[in-house]
């Protein structure tokens, strides 16, 4: 039984400005991490479920990038203003937002995934 049961992944890795590469921190995934630590702490799923930072996840892009384990769901462009409905919709309600999942990914909710 793994200590949690979800752990979000947020890239926040960053590059020099001039990097053709671009980074998920540039683009703004240090505040969305906070939002998450914030949203998790505020409903009391600490102990239960973690936010936590992450290198680069290769998927530079399509930043600022996030994973979900353990289902392996992968979503793209996170903003600040996403955080609530992941929360809601897929770390409590089971559901992944469709809108935000990072095209060509793969992973689903395995079958009991109830909180
Ligand atoms: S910099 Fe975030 S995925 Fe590479």
């Amino acid at each position: 039984m793994p200590p949690y049961q979800r752990h979000v992944f947020v890239c926040t890795n960053r590059r020099a400005e001039d990097n053709p590469k671009g980074s998920c921190a540039l683009k703004g995934s240090e505040a969305v991490l906070e939002r998450f630590k914030e949203e998790l702490h505020r409903r009391g799923l600490k102990g239960k479920m973690r936010a936590n930072a992450a290198g680069c996840l290769d998927a530079c892009a399509f930043g600022p990038s996030v994973v979900i384990y353990p289902e392996g769901v992968w979503y793209a462009g996170v903003r600040v203003e996403d955080v609530v409905e992941i929360v809601e919709s897929h770390l409590l309600g089971n559901v992944p937002v469709e809108r935000l999942r990072m095209k060509g990914t793969t992973g689903a909710l395995p079958p009991d995934s109830s909180p």
